[in-house]
């Protein structure tokens, strides 16, 4: 087989797929997100023909010419236009599916091009929205695409990124300096050359594979693993499992406080409490013996009664998952089920309901969904003089790296975590769900041992959105304020307790906090159920809340027949303002900058200036707009610390080292920027090293939002400590250490200065999105088109236009999946039964709409240059504002997530006597708005 002109090193093996021949001969341009043809990422060429290589027998590729993205460049290095479209465009975050993506695209015919939904229906993207996608196949000379469905035009989109001459984006610092400008991403070649590594994308001399063997049962007592059978397959080095592992409980949940969760996890546990779990773990040589020896493995369990309700887990006589722990272990209450609870309230709920004029009392369900990041979680281990080292996949390599000494016991220099690139997070990679396995087989072997999860385990036994009820009470008076706002949740935790707390505290938290009211209670609880765990997932519990109280808010505002956007405007919070939700004291949180007024103003103006796309064709289509607020508090609570440090590299430029890691976030690109900013030089004299426990001191990790505006202030920091060595050393000494830096003693005698910093994360602050849609409803299919979609941000300064953008419009895509279509499903049994892409619906190219992204003008006290994290914030006020807009075009008020066809269907036709809906199918046209007023 020629690969990019170069002859094969081996033959396949028989059955063997292109995909892992490809790569077992060191094209790691090609991915794996599903290896079951459905995302692309494993898209190349055979014969000039782009096939998916996961699902393609490497054999008939024999004597074809295969080019993988390695090779799409001319030997010159010229980029394909391809390529170099998606370099100009920036058209990837994570960049994981971008080869594959890639390798369609310069494919395309110029016919196939201009109909781009259909084009690239076999190429999945989680991080971008397919917008900065589009714009890429917009570079491409020849025909240009059309617009996609419910498209506004480019030209008319983005404030921050298509300003009209001469007005520069809010918040943005002076033009010409390298903060404020959309600067690529420092990986843009090797992301689109395929040259960018990522976790598996490293060829270890003597690899060992590992795969693990997983729980039928929901419940069940593990009486004993037999591994005869499994060690007599050729190639299997070592079955491992409860009896080879420390008996130390932890939790996989990765937080700066490691008592933030409940210890009520091992590495492998004599009893299994969801069907997936762990039980024992295969080592063999090749992924194939490894696979064949764990369905060798004989597991003899004893079946234990399971109960997968969250409401009947509470219930007395229920079957207990812990209730061989006690409180000591971190948990509520293990003889209930309660993983965690909060409770609070301020002023007098029911006098506040009492007096008001209108009240609304309703129940809302939030379903289960999965990050779906298309890098699966993956670890490989080796040892390094008797150091073990880690490459993972994670969003915190120091914290999983205390968590593997805590577990095996070693000092912290014996111990070595790093991530390369990471495929996307989401917050799931803020979980220990691999590196520990792995450890405990490199620390038994000491060999190289990798561990890479399939789609299916990915499905199956990594972590999900907590599902929740909720139900939400508020009273307003008759002029629309707010006088009582009550909130009771009931999270469904899964079967361990990670994030259970976190997640519970923080759902309850900003969706509360953000209105004015002097009565306000809430009541949570997050409970076990023999259901694969939940965890971290963008939002952080907030989207499930702001589903609820936006959509009650909004019923309220129906109810008393005001204006969304007004009810909003009397009700939010306004600076100067406490920010209150379970008790009265202040916290270290506070409004250091404001543009929640604007942002609402940008989107009701935006909405009534452009209606968006057309209403479909056809008979009975009823529209309606809808709009939705989150807040989010722009840090965790308990501390987030970072640590930056910079020198002055030989030959000119700087180094800089971090520990935070890039998963598509952008921080990269937002750290060298800020640096450049406080050196005053440009962002390409910055080269930055990162996500390395051997770089830095301590840094929390990336997750709840902290990439920029904590691990990027300790860079700012460190960056103008190291600018006012230099100013001294040519010119007066500064008075001391600049900004919160060391103030070290550094070499003044010509030497390579160099400077560190810290930052803690507290006091926060708080960002603020709106969302608004415009949609059209089909009550005679339950179909919902977005008509137009539009978010405002108050992202303080905006350091990179285009990346925010980017974050806004990802995050709405995400969230507009997840709204919906993206379900979880689990079985009778409590076993995961979505186990592939094509079953799940991630969103496609051609379902997502161009959502037109809005800056406010804000300048935060506390963030990095007066920035604000926004790589969660966009996701939360989506499916509120969605089903808002359906309220609004259709008198009906869906309290269930997804919004399915068939959930809406049901709903709009189920009183076919008094269904408005119904009406409206025997020939009322189209109209905006008829919807308000009281839910039917
Ligand atoms: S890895 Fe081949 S299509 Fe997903
Ligand atoms: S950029 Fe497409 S999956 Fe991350």
């Amino acid at each position: 087989m020629i690969i990019n002109g170069v002859l094969a090193g081996a033959a396949p093996a028989p059955g063997q797929c292109l995909r892992t021949f490809l790569r077992e001969q060191g094209w790691f341009g090609v991915k794996k997100g599903c290896d079951a043809g459905d995302c692309g990422a494993c898209t190349v060429h055979v014969g000039g023909v782009p096939v998916h290589s996961c699902i393609y027998p490497a054999v008939r590729a024999v004597g074809q010419p295969v080019t993988t993205i390695e090779g799409l460049a001319d030997s010159d290095g010229e980029l394909h236009p391809a390529q170099q479209a998606f370099l100009d465009a920036q058209g990837f975050q994570c960049g994981f599916c971008t080869a594959g993506m890639i390798m369609t695209v310069a494919a395309l015919d110029d016919a196939q091009r201009a109909d781009p939904a259909r084009a690239l229906k076999g190429n999945l993207c989680r991080c971008t929205g397919y917008q900065a996608v589009a714009d890429a196949l917009a570079r491409l000379p020849g025909r240009p695409p059309e617009p996609s469905r419910g498209a506004t035009p480019p030209a008319a989109t983005a404030r921050a990124t298509t300003p009209p001459a001469g007005t520069p984006p809010a918040g943005t610092p002076p033009a010409g300096t390298p903060a404020g400008a959309s600067l690529p991403a420092p990986a843009s070649r090797d992301v689109v050359t395929g040259h960018e590594p990522y976790t598996l994308d490293l060829a270890v001399p003597g690899l060992a594979h590992m795969v693990l063997v997983r729980s039928p049962h929901a419940h069940a007592e593990v009486v004993s693993v037999d591994a005869t059978a499994a060690l007599a397959v050729p190639g299997v080095l070592a079955v491992l499992s409860h009896r080879d592992a420390p008996a130390v409980a932890y939790s996989s949940a990765r937080h700066e406080q490691i008592t933030d969760d409940p210890f009520d996890t091992l590495l492998f546990d004599r009893v299994v409490r969801f069907a997936g779990q762990r039980v024992a773990a295969v080592v063999a040589e090749t992924a194939a013996a490894a696979q064949l020896g764990a369905a060798r493995v004989a597991v003899e369990y004893r079946v234990r009664p399971a109960v997968f309700d969250p409401d009947e887990a509470m219930a007395p006589g229920a079957p207990l998952l812990h209730g061989d722990k006690t409180a000591a272990a971190g948990i509520a209450d293990p003889r209930r089920n309660l993983a965690a609870e909060a409770h609070g309230h301020v002023g007098d709920v029911a006098a506040g309901l009492a007096r008001a004029a209108a009240v609304v009392s309703i129940g809302f369900g939030v379903h289960r969904v999965q990050h779906a990041s298309l890098e699966t979680h993956a670890t490989i281990g080796w040892l390094e003089d008797e150091q073990l080292v880690l490459r993972t996949s994670t969003q915190t390599p120091f914290l999983t790296r205390d968590a593997i000494c805590r577990l095996f016991g070693l000092p912290a220099g014996r111990v070595r975590v790093m991530a390369a690139r990471v495929g996307g997070g989401f917050g799931g990679k803020q979980e220990m769900l691999t590196e520990d396995v792995v450890a405990l087989a490199v620390l038994r072997l000491r060999r190289p041992v990798q561990l890479e999860f399939t789609r299916e385990e990915q499905f199956a036994a990594a972590t999900t959105r907590h599902p929740m009820r909720i139900t939400v009470q508020a009273g307003a008076t008759a002029d629309g304020t707010l006088t009582a706002l009550a909130i009771q949740t009931v999270a469904n935790t899964g079967a361990y307790g990670n994030h259970a707390g976190g997640v519970l505290m923080h759902s309850c938290g900003e969706a509360v906090s953000l209105y004015r009211c002097p009565n306000k209670k809430i009541d949570g609880w997050s409970v076990y159920t023999n259901t694969v765990p939940a965890g971290a997932f963008r939002g952080y519990g907030l989207s499930q809340a702001a589903f609820a109280v936006e959509s009650a808010l909004d019923e309220l505002s129906c109810k008393l027949a005001i204006d969304p956007f007004e009810f909003r405007r009397r009700n939010v919070v306004r600076p100067g303002d406490p920010l209150i939700s379970l008790r009265q004291e202040a916290d270290d949180v506070q409004i250091a900058s404001y543009g929640l007024a604007e942002c609402l103003d940008l989107v009701a103006d935006a909405l009534a200036r452009d209606a968006g796309g057309p209403v479909p064709a056809g008979p009975g289509w009823l529209t309606g707009t809808g709009m939705a607020v989150t807040m989010l508090d722009t840090v965790p609570p308990g501390g987030h610390i970072a640590h930056a440090r910079i020198a002055e590299r030989s030959g000119g430029g700087y180094i800089l080292w971090v520990g935070t890691t890039e998963f598509g976030n952008g921080t990269s690109t937002v750290h060298r920027q800020l640096a450049a900013h406080a050196l005053g030089t440009g962002a390409e004299e910055i080269e930055l090293r990162q996500a390395d426990t051997r770089l830095v001191q301590h840094d929390t990790g990336a997750y709840g939002s902290t990439g920029t505006v904590v691990a990027g202030l300790a860079t700012l920091r460190a960056a103008l400590d190291l600018a006012g060595q230099i100013a001294a050393r040519t010119g007066p000494a500064p008075a001391g250490p600049a900004a919160g830096g060391t103030g070290a003693a550094y070499p003044r005698d010509g030497a390579l200065l160099a400077a560190e910093a810290a930052s803690d994360g507290t006091p926060r602050s708080v960002s603020f999105n709106v969302q608004g849609f415009r949609v059209a409803v089909q009550p005679a299919t339950g179909e919902i088109r977005i008509l137009r979609s539009v978010q405002a941000a108050d992202a303080g300064t905006v350091i990179n236009p285009r990346q925010c953008r980017g974050q806004v419009q990802g995050g709405v895509a995400q969230a507009l999946g997840a709204a919906l279509y993206e379900h979880l499903d689990i079985d009778a049994a409590g076993r995961v039964s979505t186990r592939a892409f094509r079953t799940y619906h991630l969103p496609q190219f051609g379902d997502v709409p161009r959502t037109e992204v809005l800056f406010a003008a804000s300048h935060d006290l506390l963030g990095p240059l007066g920035a604000k994290p926004m790589s969660e914030a966009p996701f939360n006020p989506v499916a509120p504002a969605l089903a808002n807009a359906v309220r609004d075009a259709t008198g009906r008020r869906l309290t269930d997530l997804p919004l399915t066809r068939d959930q809406v269907f049901a709903e709009l036709n189920k009183d076919a006597g008094k269904d408005a809906a119904k009406d409206a199918a025997k020939g009322r046209g189209p109209a905006r708005g008829q919807g308000r007023g009281p839910a039917q």
